[in-house]
Order: C-alpha cells, then structure tokens, then sequence
C-alpha cells in the first residue's frame, strides 16, 4: 500500500513536470578566477530544448559572470513590461586578472559617459532581410582529448559527449579531427611513416590504433548524442617526413614535388578508411595552416608543413581535387586556406592567379580566429563577396595561447567567455555558417601535448581524481549560439540603433529557425544592467532587462 502511494506520487510528479521543460541546474562551484559548473559520474546539468507554446510567448536563456547558466525566463510579449532577468546577487566587483587595455579604457568610459545609470539599447529587427544560413557547430577529438576521455569513468564520458551532442546539452553536430597528428598529440605523427620514399604508401593499410581508438569514442558520441549524422572534418597538418624538404616535423618545409600525387592518395586512403568503419567524413581540408611552415615557423613548434597559395592551387588542381573528385568519396566536401582571417581573401585569389580552375574544387573556406583582435572581419565580407555560393567555416579557436595571456585554463574565468561571445557575434554578422572549437576537453595544464602549447578549453578535465570535469565559461558562450541555432537557421538583420560609444560591450545577432522562430544572442560585456526595446519587424515592441555581464538568447515566434 505504501509502494503504491509512493508509485502514485512518483508519478504525479512525472507527469507534472514532464509537461515543462526540465532542467538539471549547473552545480556551480566558486574557483580561482571565477565559477565552473561541475558534472561527476552521476550529475551534470541539461537543459531540454525550451518550446514555444504560442505566439506571444518570449524565452530568455541567460547566463552571466555572477553565477546564472542557462537560467529560463519565460514571459509574455503583451504583458510583461519589461521582461527581467533576474540575476544571483550582482557584487560590484570585477578584477580581470588578464586585463586588456580596451578593457580598461571600455572601464572608464562606461563611467564618464553613461554614469551607472542603466542605459536603454534600441535594437531593430528585420527578418525580411536574410542573410547565410547555419551549418554545423561543434569541437575537436585531437589526440589529447581522446586520451583524456579514455581514462574517465564512462559515465563521466557520456556526460561530456551528452553536454556537447545532445539537444538537452549545446547540440554540436560536428567534430573536426587530424588526419595523422596535430599539436595535440603525444608525439607527432603520420600515416606511412615507414617505410620512407615510399609513393605507392604500401604500409597506410588500415587506422592507426589511436585512430581506432576516436572510432570507438566517435561511435559512442553519436548514440549518447542521439545523432542521425555526425559531420566530421578532416585535416592533415603534415606529411609523412619523407615527403617533404626538411624531413622534419616542423619548421620551414613543404611538400616535394614528386610526392603530390602521393599526398592526395594519403587523403583518399583515410576517407576509405573511415567509411569503412561507417564514420564516413564529411569534410576536408587543404591542410592545416600551411603559413605555420613558410613564415611563422619562428614561433610554430609543432607538426606543420608550408604552402604557398599558388604551390597549393596546383596540387589542389592537378591532384588533390580530381582524385577525390573522381573517387567514390567524391561528395566529401574540400575547404581551402584553414588559416589565419588575415590571409583571406589574398590567399584564394593567388590560389586563382596560379590555377583558374583551382577554386571550382573548393567547397568552401575555412579560417582560423586566432589574430581576429588585429584583422577586421571585413577580410571575410570580401572573401564571401568574391565567392559568395562557397560555405564560410571557422575550423579552430581557443584562448590562452598567446605570450600575454595566461597559457592553458583560467578556471572559472568570464572574460575568456566573453571572447567567444565577441568573436561568435562578429564572425556570424559576416557570413560565417558554422565554427569548430579547438579541444573538446583538456586536462588542468591545458594539455596533454609534446609541443607544450598550452591552452583552454570549454571543459577541463580533473585528471588528478578522474572524477570531475569542469565547464567553463566558454561552454555556455559557445552554447548561447550552438544550442539554439540548428542547421539550416538563417541570419536576419538586426542593428543596434543607438551604439553610442565604440567601447560600448554591447552586441546582438539573429537568427530565424527552420520552424519560424527568432532567435536573437545578445551580449552586454558592461558592468552595468541594460534595458533592451527590441522592435521587431513582425511582432512590434518587446522590452527585456538584463542584468551586467550576462550572456541572452532570446526566443520568440
Ligand atoms: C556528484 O555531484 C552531486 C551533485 O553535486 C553530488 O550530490 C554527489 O555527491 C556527487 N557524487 C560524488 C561521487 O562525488
Ligand atoms: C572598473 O571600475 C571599477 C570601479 O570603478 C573598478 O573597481 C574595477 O577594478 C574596474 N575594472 C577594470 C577591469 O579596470
Ligand atoms: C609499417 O608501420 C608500422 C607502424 O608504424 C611499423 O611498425 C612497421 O615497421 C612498418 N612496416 C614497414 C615495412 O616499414
Ligand atoms: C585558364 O587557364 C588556362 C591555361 O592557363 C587557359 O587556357 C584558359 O583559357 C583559362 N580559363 C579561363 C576561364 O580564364
Ligand atoms: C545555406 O548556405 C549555403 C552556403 O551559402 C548554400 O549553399 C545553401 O544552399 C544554403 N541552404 C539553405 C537551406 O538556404
Ligand atoms: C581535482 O581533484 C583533486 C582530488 O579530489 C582535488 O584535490 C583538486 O583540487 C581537483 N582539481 C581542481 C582543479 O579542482
Ligand atoms: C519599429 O519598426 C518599424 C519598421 O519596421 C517602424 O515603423 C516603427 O516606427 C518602429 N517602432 C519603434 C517604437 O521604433
């Protein structure tokens, strides 16, 4: 009788919160430079996707520096006005212990021009005007990340493939990994390493066991994720050592010439390879920053190999392009460049000048974030405007590399997050339809690697007691857009109509979803609270306020 009162209540339970959205709350633990959320075998924090039930409704997804992660406010267009966004209790407190000078002079002028009063931001909406659409999202399996999940208890694994690939996690639907090694391995290393001078590649017979081993945790994200299809991009980021000048891993060298052919079947043999183990790839690439062996070998210690554009659009031309083009892995998408926005968009059009045809193998562009404080996006608006039908990715960020910057993870740290926010915002407002992050997972150092490059990432892993792991920041920045913009949701124009000051950290981008919705990601970087009058081109006025350092999605039909 007790079991069955106890049954009954379970299930009242149940069937009441199964009609809401549920939510696993982030289990926020305050750390050196800020608050992580942290997942064990047995928690994480989810959020289900949230549903619009009608019309007037309006959803707010807001995450900000005083500790909210994904929190929903739910409201209604007509009613409420404002709509507000409470956050945890704000302290006026702000050391960034990684200062930049425009964040001090941002600092200040906040004060002078706007005194702490809250400011109100216009921002228009019109969804008549539409721009590119959304393709995929989604991180890298390098070597250290794979050796880094191997070794967690699988539960925890699965919590870190269902935080990323999951709807009720930041749904990536994308993996980008090395073909051979990156900077993020044990070692260095390539298919057909021996014998050398070998150009039938007689021993690239079957994956390599640390290959083998991403198949398996390949697999294994895309059941916990409950992928359809998972679109993995390929790089290589040098060749077997025998095949290129220096005979070595890094520095300045490229590819010899008589091994051209060679290095396309190298490609071809890997995309066999992985359709055999029904992953097939979805993508390719060049190769990776090839400028990292022609001039920034100085300060690139890790497995490289130099192009020139013109040297690259001959082997993208006469080798690369019609052997994959007349294979069976003929569909597999080839994106060009993989480096730096300041090489866009001279890179492509030297590829041109050298071989006019070469560009008609390309799929698409692929550019890396890293110098984006130093070069405009307008390099990418240029790229678009020469090649506007060839798909704009970003295939590589992280933070913390740079000699100024803190090397490896800052626990806890918002202005990481708020990075990504800036850099998402912008690269999506110039034709960029998806981003790949670098490293799904590092270790406390910001490694394992050989090069000792280390780095952050959106989710560190405790590999002292391999029973924690922590998500940064970064995750939720990331997932401010990942999670609620699937493929096939299309830019909408939408402008700040009083910017005010260029300092102002304040930035907006939107989106309308394949069933008719808008979503909107609004950054405030102020220290203050913002009131935002949005007008929509079909719905009219919604007001909303926001509260400082904090992070918006906001959803309506
Ligand atoms: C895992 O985290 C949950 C939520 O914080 C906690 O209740 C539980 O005790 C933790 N489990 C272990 C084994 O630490
Ligand atoms: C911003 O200003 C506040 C108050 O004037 C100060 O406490 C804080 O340290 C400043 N932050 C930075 C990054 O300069
Ligand atoms: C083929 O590659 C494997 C693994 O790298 C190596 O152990 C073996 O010696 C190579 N075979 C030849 C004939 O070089
Ligand atoms: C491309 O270049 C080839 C030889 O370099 C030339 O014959 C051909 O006319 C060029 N095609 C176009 C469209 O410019
Ligand atoms: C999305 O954008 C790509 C690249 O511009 C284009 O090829 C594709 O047709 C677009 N798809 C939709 C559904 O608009
Ligand atoms: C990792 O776990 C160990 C053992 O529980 C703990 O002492 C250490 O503080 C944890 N590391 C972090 C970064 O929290
Ligand atoms: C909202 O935008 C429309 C044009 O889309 C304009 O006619 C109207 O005046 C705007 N309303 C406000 C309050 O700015």
């Amino acid at each position: 009788m007790k079991s069955f009162l106890l049954c009954f209540l379970f299930m009242l339970i149940v069937i009441c919160t199964g009609a809401l959205e549920k939510q696993l709350p982030c289990d926020l633990r305050e750390t050196e430079h800020g608050s992580v959320c942290v997942c064990n075998s047995t928690y994480c924090d989810y959020l289900e996707q949230p549903q619009l039930t009608d019309n007037s409704q309006i959803v707010v997804i807001s995450s900000s520096k005083n500790g909210l992660r994904f929190k929903k406010t739910t409201g209604y267009i007509s009613e409420e006005n404002p709509l507000t966004v409470d956050d945890i209790q704000f302290t006026d407190e702000d050391v960034d212990p990684e200062p930049r000078a425009w964040f001090q002079l941002t600092n200040i002028s906040q004060r002078l021009f706007f005194n702490t009063n809250t400011k109100t931001l216009r921002i228009s909406v019109r969804r008549e005007q539409q721009f590119q659409n959304i393709s995929i999202f989604g991180g890298a399996l390098t070597g250290a990340v794979s050796y880094l999940l191997k070794d967690l208890p699988e539960e925890l694994q699965d919590h870190k493939y269902r935080s990323y690939y999951h709807p009720d996690g930041i749904a990536y639907n994308s993996v980008r990994m090395s073909i051979g090694g990156s900077d993020f391995d044990l070692e260095p290393w390539a298919y057909n390493e021996w014998p050398r001078d070998d150009p039938k590649l007689t021993n690239f017979t079957s994956l390599d066991p640390r290959d083998l081993q991403k198949v398996e945790q390949l697999r294994r994200l895309k059941t916990v994720g409950q992928l359809d299809e998972l679109k993995i991009m390929g790089a290589a980021w040098s060749a077997p050592r025998w095949m290129k000048t220096n005979n070595r891993w890094t520095g300045f060298g490229h590819l010899k010439s008589e091994y051209y052919q060679t290095w396309a079947n190298y490609h071809l043999k890997f995309l066999e390879l992985m359709r055999s183990e029904n992953l097939p790839i979805w993508a390719i690439s060049t190769g990776n920053e090839p400028l990292n062996g022609v001039i920034a070998f100085f300060i690139v210690h890790f497995i490289c190999m130099g192009w020139r554009p013109s040297q690259q659009a001959i082997w993208l031309s006469d080798n690369l392009g019609p052997t994959i083009r007349n294979s069976a892995e003929s569909k597999v998408l080839i994106f060009g460049d993989d480096d730096q926005r300041y090489t866009f968009p001279s890179w492509f059009r030297e590829m041109r000048s050298a071989r006019n045809d070469s560009m008609s193998y390309l799929d698409g562009l692929a550019v890396h974030w890293y110098f984006d404080d130093f070069f405009a996006p307008e390099l990418i608006d240029m790229a678009h405007t020469d090649m506007p039908n060839k798909m704009i990715l970003n295939t590589e960020s992280c933070i913390g590399e740079k000699f100024w910057q803190t090397r490896g993870p800052m626990l806890g740290a918002w202005h990481r997050g708020d990075a990504y926010m800036r850099a998402y915002t912008q690269d999506l407002r110039h034709y960029v339809n998806g981003w790949l992050d670098w490293n799904l997972v590092l270790d406390e150092q910001g490694g394992p690697n050989y090069a000792k490059n280390f780095v952050d990432a959106p989710i560190i892993v405790n590999a002292t007691s391999r029973s924690e792991i922590y998500k940064q920041p970064i995750f939720y920045a990331i997932g401010h857009f990942s999670k609620f913009l699937p493929p096939h949701s299309v830019r909408i124009e939408t402008r700040i109509e009083n910017q005010g000051s260029p300092f102002t950290q304040l930035s907006v981008v939107g989106f309308q979803r394949p069933d008719g919705s808008v979503a909107l990601i609004i950054y405030n970087g102020q220290n203050l609270p913002v009131d935002v009058a949005l007008n929509d081109s079909q719905r009219g006025p919604i007001n909303l306020r926001l509260p400082p350092r904090s992070w918006h999605t906001v959803l309506y039909k």
